[in-house]
């Protein structure tokens, strides 16, 4: 059956069919609810496809006319909330297009010339998601931003790295900030990448096999500012694969946020007291009047499993389908509509709880992550986090560094008994352990002494951390 067969004025499909839906299945196979947020889109597409029948002569300059003025009309009684979405007419597709018959007659009958439901909705569905990429691109770059905003003053703030969150070497905190800000760069990366897939024009596809009509897809493609256009008919309207890898861009997206809520979880509890965050984005607790809980990275940590969840879902939706297609694509919509949203509201969010805003009087940031340096020092101070610095330092005196690496173990060991840090052990006392160590070795135990001598590429030394904002600033064109 084909789409053209819709007759608008009994809700049916043709006289084909001889008895109506049930109201149950019409709920459960229709998807406007959901769709209608796909109809500007469809709107384009449709200006797209009408301009290019009537530049090939399939339709009257007078037939486009008419379909543009009808279309612009709908596009702004969906703006203004007054079109009335019928279930019955199944999706935003059929929707539209009735009203648009509806307001100009025939006309609105010859737009589906050449064009499927199938081949329509592929391209709607991508034209949208090219937008919600580059808004998810430029609120990944705010939050790069906020992100430097607070490691910019806080290049010589010492905090403790760890590795299995056990205290390992001395950071920048800067530094520590600096690596969500590379996972958010390589997350805009795949999304630029992903972008060139989604970018494609199904339009001429038709239900699946092409058209005979004589049309011009280069021109719709030009018109939509596609980068190219879907080359295989049956691939073009059955394949969902570019969703499903933006859903997977996302991902990763939600995850690296994820660890990010974890760590500033961590940070604002009593036993690290490395920061704290606005109120706003703190609740109270309704038993213990003592709490405030860290529910928006909390929230966000949960709302990765659920955009991961609709990576997975997508992945079930394709795995079965014959070519071409089906309507179990119909289910594409909903997972990834709440994708989107879920990322955008979850970045603008972060934006804001990470660097603060800016008052619009005093042009100051407020609100945003507030440090305490000394917590993050005294947490730097125990656990012996320069013990490899001592090691290195046994290694430049000419150990092999298996036998630094066992001679410190002896020393963090007799620490330990002690109660105190490798620095507060006494010159003879480190002398016991390896009689090469000499006053020059308390420069090496020092935190500052640490951090300066990781002096490589990526490294934590303040001078190769300023050069990795400088880098940054700079490609973000500030
Ligand atoms: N609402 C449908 C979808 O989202 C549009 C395409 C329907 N095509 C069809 N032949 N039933 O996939």
């Amino acid at each position: 059956m084909s789409d053209n067969q819709l007759d608008n004025k009994s809700h049916g499909w043709s006289a084909l069919f001889s008895e109506p839906m049930s109201e149950l299945v019409q709920r459960y196979t229709a998807s406007v609810d959901f769709d209608k947020r796909l109809a500007h889109a469809d709107i384009a597409g449709s200006l797209a496809h009408a301009d290019m029948l009537a530049a090939q002569g399939i339709i009257s300059g007078s037939d486009l006319a008419a379909i543009q003025q009808g279309l612009e009309r709908i596009r702004g009684e969906i703006a203004a909330g007054r079109f009335d979405w019928k279930l019955e007419l199944e999706d935003v597709h059929l929707n539209v297009e009735a009203r648009l018959t509806t307001l100009i007659g025939d006309a609105g009958k010859r737009l589906h010339t050449g064009r499927s439901r199938n081949d329509q909705v592929a391209t709607d569905i991508r034209l949208w998601l090219r937008d919600e990429i580059d808004a998810i691109v430029q609120l990944l770059q705010q939050l790069q931003r906020a992100l430097m905003a607070v490691a910019e003053p806080n290049v010589d703030t010492i905090m403790p790295g760890f590795t299995h969150l056990q205290v390992a070497q001395p950071v920048s905190f800067a530094h520590h900030l600096l690596a969500y800000v590379e996972m958010f760069a390589r997350d805009q990366e795949r999304l630029r990448d992903v972008r060139k897939r989604v970018n494609q024009l199904p339009l001429g596809s038709a239900a699946l096999a092409g058209t005979t009509f004589a049309l011009d897809r280069e021109r719709v493609a030009r018109t939509l500012g596609m980068e190219g256009i879907c080359q295989n008919s049956l691939d073009a309207v059955s394949d969902r694969d570019f969703a499903i890898e933006f859903c997977a861009a996302a991902s990763l997206i939600m995850v690296h946020v994820s660890r990010l809520s974890e760590e500033l979880i961590l940070w604002m509890s009593q036993n690290f007291a490395f920061i704290r965050i606005a109120d706003r984005f703190t609740t109270g607790s309704s038993i213990m009047p003592q709490k405030k809980n860290p529910d928006v990275p909390e929230t966000a940590r949960g709302k990765t499993g659920r955009v991961v969840g609709h990576l997975m879902g997508l992945l079930m939706l394709m795995k079965g389908q014959p070519l071409a297609y089906n309507k179990d694509n119909q289910e594409d919509k909903e997972p990834l509509f709440d994708t989107v949203d879920t990322v955008r509201d979850t970045l603008r969010i972060f934006i804001d709880m990470i660097g603060g805003q800016r008052n619009p009087e005093t042009g100051v940031l407020e609100g945003g992550i507030a440090v305490n340096a000394p917590a993050m020092r005294a947490a730097a101070s125990r656990g012996y986090a320069t013990a490899t610095d001592l090691a290195d330092y046994l290694v430049r005196k000419g150990l092999p560094f298996r036998d630094a690496h066992e001679a410190v173990a002896s020393v963090v060991r007799a620490a330990s008994e002690r109660d105190c840090d490798l620095a507060e052990l006494p010159l003879e006392v480190l002398q016991q352990f390896n009689s090469a160590i000499g006053d020059d070795v308390y420069s090496v135990l020092s935190l500052e002494g640490s951090l300066q001598a990781r002096n490589t590429l990526g490294g934590t030394a303040p001078g190769q951390v300023r050069r990795q904002i400088a880098r940054h600033r700079q490609r973000l064109g500030d």
